[in-house]
C-alpha cells in the first residue's frame, strides 16, 4: 500500500526550505509534548493513539449494530453536529455514488440523511414529511448529550418513529452514541433500552471519526471501517514522534503552514477538485477552525471545490488580497473512466479532447491552476491521495489530525477545547428564557 504524500515545493517561493526546516526543534518539541502529555487540553488526546488502539471487538460489535440497522432501514438518519456530524458525512459521500439517492429499487445500502446540523424548521418538516411512508432508524450522536440542535431532531424523530412502528420496534432502531455517563442522551438512552457506544471522555468531538460517532454511520452506509482504521493505523506510524521531522508529514505540514501564516498568509484554502471530497474539506474546516481559532490567533480554514469555484472564487484567488495559501487535495486515481468523445462536427471545438480521459482534462485543470495561483502569489502546498478509498481517507484524517495538535501547539494555542463555541448558546438560551438564564435573558433583551 502506497502512503498518501505531501509535497510543499510550490509554497517555497513565499517561505524558504530553510525557514521550514528551521521549525525542526520547535515541531519535535511540539510533538514531545503530544506524546508525553505534558501540554494544553492533555486530557483530550486519547486520539492520538486511537486507531492502533481500537480492538476487533469493538469493530465487530460496530458492525453488527450497522447489520441490525441495514436490515430493518431503508432510511438511517444520523442525527449530530460538528465533531458527531462532518467525519462520517465526509467518508459517506466520498465513498458513495454521487446518485446514491436516485436509486430506490434493489439497494445495497440504506439511505444515508443527517439532521441536527441546523435548525431549519423547513428542513425539519421536509426530513419528517420524506420520512412519513419509509422504514427509516436513527443514530443520535452527541458526546455533552445536551447540545440543542441535535435534541431537537431527536425529539421530533422519535416521536414519529415510535408514532410508525411502536415504541417497542423503535427501540431496536434507535442507536445513541455518547457519553459513558453523562448528558440528557444517555440518561434518556439508558431509560429507554436503545443500544449505546461510549464515546470516550478523552476524545472531543473533532477528533472522534475513528470512534463509533464515525463508524457506526459509515459502516451503515455499506463502507468497509476496517480499512479506514487500517489507514489510520499506517498514518499514525507514518507521523509517531519517532519518524524524523524531514520524513514526517504531519510535522512538515505544520511547520509550513505556521511559517506561511508568520509570512502573513492568513487563510489556508483547502481545495479538492473532486467533488465527493467536499465534506472532507467540512470536517477539515471544523478540525482546524475549532482548534486554533482562539486568543486573536490562527489561520482561517476555507475551502473550495474545483473547477466548480474557478467560476466564483476563481478570480479572488488569483488576484485578490494577497493573505491566501492553498492545500490541495490531489487524488491520482479515478474509480471510474470516461473518455471525451468525438463529434463529427465539433461545433464545440472540443474534438481536441476526443479520446482523454475526463480526468486528464481535470489534472490538466489541476496543474494549470496550481501554477496560475502560484504566479499570483498564493503558496500551494499538495496531498496526493493514490485514490479515494476508506484506507487513504483513513490515512488523511489521522494527518490532519496529528498535524492539527502539533500545529496547535506551535501557535501556541490549546488546540483541543473551544471556549469560544459556548457564546452564541448562552445568548440563545437567554433569548429563549431558558430556566436559570434569568440574569441573562433581563441583560440581553435589554440590549434590544
Ligand atoms: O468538536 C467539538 O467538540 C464540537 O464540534 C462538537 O462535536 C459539537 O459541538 C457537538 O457536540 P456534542 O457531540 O456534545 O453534541
Amino acid at each position: 500500500m502506497k502512503n498518501i504524500c505531501l509535497n510543499i515545493e510550490k509554497a517555497l517561493g513565499t517561505v524558504s526550505k530553510e525557514q521550514v526546516f528551521a521549525r525542526e526543534t520547535e515541531s519535535n518539541a511540539c510533538m514531545a509534548t503530544l506524546h508525553n502529555g505534558t501540554g494544553a487540553g492533555n486530557d483530550f488526546l486519547g486520539w492520538l493513539h486511537l486507531p492502533s488502539s481500537i480492538t476487533d471487538a469493538e469493530l465487530a460489535d460496530i458492525e453488527n449494530t450497522a447489520e441490525v440497522l441495514r436490515s430493518k432501514c431503508e432510511v438511517v438518519v444520523a442525527i449530530g453536529i460538528g465533531g458527531s456530524y462532518l467525519g462520517a458525512r465526509a467518508v459517506i459521500e466520498a465513498m458513495s455514488n454521487s446518485f446514491d439517492w436516485l436509486h430506490t429499487s434493489n439497494r445495497k445500502n440504506p439511505v444515508m440523511l443527517y439532521a441536527g446540523h441546523n435548525i431549519g424548521e423547513d428542513y425539519l418538516y421536509e426530513l419528517c414529511d420524506i420520512l412519513k411512508d419509509k422504514q427509516f432508524g436513527i443514530i443520535n450522536i452527541s458526546k455533552s448529550g445536551t447540545t440543542t440542535e441535535p435534541a431537537i431532531a431527536f425529539r421530533m424523530l422519535k416521536k414519529q418513529l415510535e408514532e410508525a412502528v411502536g415504541k417497542e420496534e423503535a427501540k431496536h432502531r434507535i442507536v445513541a452514541i455518547t457519553d459513558a455517563r453523562k448528558g440528557a442522551l444517555r440518561t434518556l438512552a439508558t431509560q429507554e433500552g436503545y443500544k449505546t457506544f461510549v464515546i470516550p471522555d478523552n476524545v472531543g468531538g473533532r477528533f472522534s471519526v475513528l470512534t463509533p460517532v464515525g463508524l457506526l454511520p459509515i459502516a451503515v452506509a455499506g463502507v468497509n471501517i476496517r480499512e479506514l482504521v487500517a489507514g489510520a493505523v499506517s498514518m499514525e506510524k507514518a507521523t509517531d514522534a519517532s519518524v524524523p521531522f524531514a520524513e514526517n508529514p504531519a510535522a512538515i505540514y505544520a511547520a509550513t503552514r505556521n511559517e506561511l501564516y508568520k509570512a502573513g498568509k492568513k487563510i489556508e484554502i483547502l481545495c479538492n477538485f473532486n467533488p465527493k471530497l467536499h465534506y472532507i474539506a467540512e470536517w477539515w474546516k471544523q478540525l482546524y477552525g475549532e482548534s486554533e481559532g482562539k486568543e486573536g490567533k490562527g489561520i482561517f480554514p476555507a475551502a473550495v471545490d474545483l473547477t466548480t469555484d474557478l467560476h466564483s472564487m476563481g478570480q479572488w484567488i488569483q488576484e485578490g488580497e494577497r493573505t491566501i495559501f492553498e492545500t490541495v487535495i490531489s487524488v491520482e486515481e479515478m474509480e471510474h473512466s470516461m473518455i471525451v468523445p468525438t463529434d463529427a462536427e465539433n461545433l464545440d471545438g472540443l474534438n481536441f479532447l476526443a479520446g482523454k480521459h475526463v480526468d486528464e482534462v481535470n489534472k490538466m485543470a489541476e496543474l494549470g491552476t496550481q501554477l496560475a495561483h502560484v504566479d499570483g502569489g498564493v503558496p500551494n502546498l499538495k496531498i496526493s491521495l493514490p485514490a479515494i478509498t476508506p484506507y487513504y481517507i483513513g490515512q488523511l484524517f489521522y494527518f490532519f489530525e496529528k498535524a492539527c495538535g502539533i500545529s496547535g501547539y506551535m501557535l501556541g494555542v490549546n488546540p483541543f477545547n473551544q471556549p469560544g463555541v459556548e457564546a452564541y448558546k448562552k445568548n440563545m438560551f437567554a433569548l429563549l428564557n431558558k430556566p436559570g438564564y434569568e440574569k441573562e435573558s433581563e441583560a440581553i433583551k435589554s440590549r434590544l
